[in-house]
Order: C-alpha cells, then sequence, then structure tokens
C-alpha cells in the first residue's frame, strides 16, 4: 500500500462527492424535525463499558469489531462503532424524567474492524435516530414510515421494509430452548460460529449468511409463534400502524439483527442495488440500562449506512457528476495587477458578486492562466495588466460565448450578473 493511501475501510472525500454527503445531511436536517427529533452531537469515543453493556458482549461488534485502546490514565476508552449506546448515555447523563421523552437524530463517522469490502468500511458514516422514553408501538410505525420518508426524499426508490418481533425479555428463555432444540441435531454441518452461538447467542444461528446454516435456518420454529400474548399484540399494532401509513412492509421472520439491546420491533431496509452488504438501514426497540441510573430506559431508532444510501443512489443513476470548481477567474498579469487582482476577488466576495471567485497570482503568461481556468470550468474570465490598471477597466471574458469587453470598475457589477 502506498504510504499516502488512506488505510484500507476507509476513505478520502473529495468534490463532487462531498456534494453528495451535504445532500444526506441536509435532508436529515430537513426530514427528521418535521418528526419533532433535534440534532445530537456525541463524542466519536466512549468509555468501553459503554458500549460492552449495550451491545451485548456476545455480539459480533463487541467480540471482534470494536477499535479499543487505553488512555494515558489506563482507560480502556472505544471509538464508537455504532451511535445508540452513546446517544443513550448522554441521555442519560442530561436525566429524562418518568412519562419524559427525547426524540434525536444524528450522524457521524463510526468504527468497525471488518474485513473491507463494497459497501463495508471500517469507518463508515450513519444517520441515525432514537426516539427514547416512548414505549408505543405506533411510536415503532412512525419511525419506520420517517424511514422510508427520509430514503424516499433522497430519490431512493426500490427499498424492502424486512420486519420481525423479538418479543419481550421474558419471551427470551422460552425461544432460545425452541431453538436450541431445533438446532442441535445439525449443529455438526454447521459453520464454527454457529457450533459456538449454539450455547452463547441461538438467536443470530437465524440470520448466518454461510449457505449451510442458512439452509438449515430456514426450517426452524418462528420466534413470533414463541411469544406471549403480549408480545404478539404489539408486534400487530406496529403492523397495523405501518399498514395505516401505506408503508409496504415483508414479515421477515429470521431478521434478529446483529446487537442484543433489541426487544419487540426488529427491521431493516434491504436494496438491490447495494450487492451482498444489502441493508441500508436497519433498526428495532430497545431496553439499555446505564450505570448510575436504576431505570431500563426504552427506545425506538434505527441507523442507516450514509455509505450505502449513496451507493444506492448511484445504482438509480443519481450520483453527482463532477462540475466546474470556479465561476469568476482573475487572471493577472505582472506584478501589480496581482496586488489589484487580490484586491478585486476581495472585493466580489464581499459584494457577493460573481459567485466561487479565485484569483491566480502564479505570475504565469496569460495562455498557462487561461489553461487553468479553462480546466476549473470557470464561466467568466476576468483579466488585468498593467494597461486595464491604469485606465481603471478590466477585460471581461464570458468563457461560454467568447464573448469579451471592456468595462469600467463601476459597470463591473452589471456585467457580471449578466455573464456571470
Ligand atoms: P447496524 O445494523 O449495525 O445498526 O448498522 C446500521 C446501518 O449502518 C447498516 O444497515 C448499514 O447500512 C450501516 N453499516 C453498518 N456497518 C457498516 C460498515 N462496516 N460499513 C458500512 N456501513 C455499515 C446499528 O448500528 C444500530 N445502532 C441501529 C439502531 C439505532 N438501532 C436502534 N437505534
Amino acid at each position: 500500500m502506498a504510504v499516502n493511501e488512506p488505510l484500507p475501510g476507509t476513505s478520502d472525500l473529495w468534490e463532487p462527492e462531498v456534494s453528495d454527503w451535504l445532500l444526506l445531511e441536509n435532508k436529515a436536517r430537513e426530514v427528521f424535525p418535521r418528526y419533532g427529533y433535534s440534532e445530537l452531537r456525541t463524542p466519536i469515543f466512549e468509555r468501553t463499558e459503554v458500549f460492552v453493556r449495550n451491545l451485548g458482549s456476545e455480539t459480533d461488534v463487541v467480540q471482534k469489531e470494536m477499535y479499543t485502546f487505553q488512555d494515558r490514565g489506563g482507560r480502556s476508552l472505544t471509538l464508537r462503532p455504532e451511535g445508540t449506546a452513546g446517544v443513550m448515555r448522554a441521555i442519560a447523563n442530561r436525566g429524562l424524567d418518568q412519562g419524559e421523552e427525547a426524540r434525536v437524530f444524528y450522524f457521524g463517522p463510526m468504527f468497525r474492524g471488518e474485513r473491507p469490502a463494497a459497501g463495508r468500511r471500517r469507518q463508515f458514516h450513519q444517520v441515525g435516530v432514537e426516539a427514547v422514553g416512548a414505549d408505543s408501538p405506533w411510536m415503532d410505525a412512525e419511525c419506520i414510515a420517517m424511514l422510508t420518508h427520509f430514503i424516499e426524499e433522497l430519490g431512493i426508490r426500490g427499498g424492502k421494509v424486512m420486519l420481525n418481533t423479538r418479543g419481550l425479555p421474558e419471551d427470551r428463555d422460552a425461544v432460545s430452548a425452541a431453538l436450541k432444540e431445533y438446532f442441535l441435531p445439525h449443529v455438526g454441518g454447521l459453520c464454527e460460529d454457529c457450533q459456538r452461538r449454539l450455547d452463547s447467542n441461538v438467536w443470530r444461528m437465524l440470520d448466518c449468511k454461510n449457505p449451510a446454516c442458512h439452509e438449515v435456518a430456514l426450517e426452524a420454529p418462528k420466534i413470533l409463534d414463541l411469544l406471549c400474548d403480549t408480545s404478539r399484540d404489539f408486534f400487530a399494532r406496529v403492523c397495523q400502524g405501518l399498514r395505516d401509513l401505506g408503508v409496504d412492509f415483508e414479515l421477515a421472520p429470521r431478521l434478529v439483527r446483529g446487537l442484543d439491546y433489541y426487544v419487540h420491533t426488529v427491521f431493516e431496509i434491504t436494496h438491490s442495488g447495494l450487492g451482498a452488504q444489502d441493508a441500508l438501514a436497519g433498526g428495532g426497540r430497545y431496553r439499555i440500562s446505564l450505570p448510575g441510573d436504576k431505570r431500563t430506559l426504552e427506545g425506538i431508532g434505527f441507523a442507516a449506512g450514509m455509505e450505502r444510501l449513496l451507493l444506492a443512489r448511484e445504482s438509480l443513476g443519481l450520483k453527482t457528476e463532477a462540475g466546474a470548481q470556479t465561476d469568476t477567474y482573475l487572471i493577472s498579469l505582472g506584478e501589480n495587477a496581482i496586488l489589484a487582482g487580490l484586491k478585486l476577488a476581495g472585493e466580489l466576495r464581499t459584494k457577493k458578486l460573481g459567485g466561487r471567485v479565485k484569483a491566480d497570482f502564479s505570475a504565469r503568461s496569460m495562455k498557462a492562466q487561461m489553461r487553468t481556468a479553462n480546466r476549473e470550468g470557470a464561466s467568466v474570465v476576468l483579466i488585468q495588466g498593467d494597461d486595464e490598471i491604469a485606465k481603471g477597466v478590466v477585460t471581461c471574458r464570458n468563457m461560454k460565448t467568447s464573448e469579451q469587453a471592456t468595462v469600467s470598475l463601476a459597470e463591473l457589477a452589471a456585467w457580471l450578473t449578466k455573464h456571470a
């Protein structure tokens, strides 16, 4: 790997890609507040225990993927692998009274030491929301509808909502026992991870990607059939809410999601434009207990992978193409003119004239400066040499029409308004 290349699974972002990122961020800031969510920014590293406690010590993220390091004081810290745990810590720190709700959205970098592949990065970005303190199934329906609204606003068509329930913590033992009983006779033919999961995390055997494991999982008992009435009622309402809101969804009986904090509703949105890593977004209802807070906080939320949203847009031909970098290019010929160019560029910017203004200080030939102006896609070039400065004029060239005029400084604003 060349020394200046970014590390595997990370990337540098340049224009025009940056414009697409801004589009996602701006859409999030436009759509989520309409549902009463406000923006929250949390640190990108936390005490390691914030993640271990909440995501679950048996999850792939905690077992294999976290970037954990010690600070100078010997504390174990971790770069956030996801947003929910940090958001919950922040909410607990601020305090949430009984019956009160917090609805927040966030975006930013997350870090997981996974094997890089298309759509799977080590530094990736999520845009997510969390509604904490809300325990109604209608909230789940609204949250999923909000996600589909956001995705549609980004022009992404063809996303599929996959929906399942994990029921209440009280259901867990019965479901685990039924799954164990089902998988035990098959365990010899399953992957190493699943052989271990039989005792440590049998639910994850349902969604293992290994073909042999998947084949066996297809016939496994359905979680929904094993749940208590309260859990089944909750799920029925979520489904009803989604139908009433006109959100199409598919039941996905083997969807369990990779993090342990989930209860009741779990969902993902998949998109065929993504290839093997086909989850655009994932989320669900969760319960998190925090040190220093006796209560368990319950919430519903999701996170969408920003790289994957952009890949889905690209698969639909919606990627921003490279465009001009400059609108007005100032060519200065000679030392006097360079200083005049520096000042003129400043004035144009203050007066908001000429769009993106760039002055050339290189003292190169007219031809060389013109070549750069062309390469940058400038629509207007302003030329000053000793002659122009003496007369108080500027030679103005419209690069699209090749029209050229000598314009006094007083008339420059009018010329630029017409041509730039
Ligand atoms: P997650 O399913 O682990 O959930 O991640 C959510 C989304 O982040 C995925 O659907 C995917 O689009 C993206 N993603 C995850 N890992 C990578 C990666 N290595 N490279 C690129 N994109 C990736 C969570 O993180 C939960 N915190 C979601 C949530 C919020 N649940 C409740 N509230």
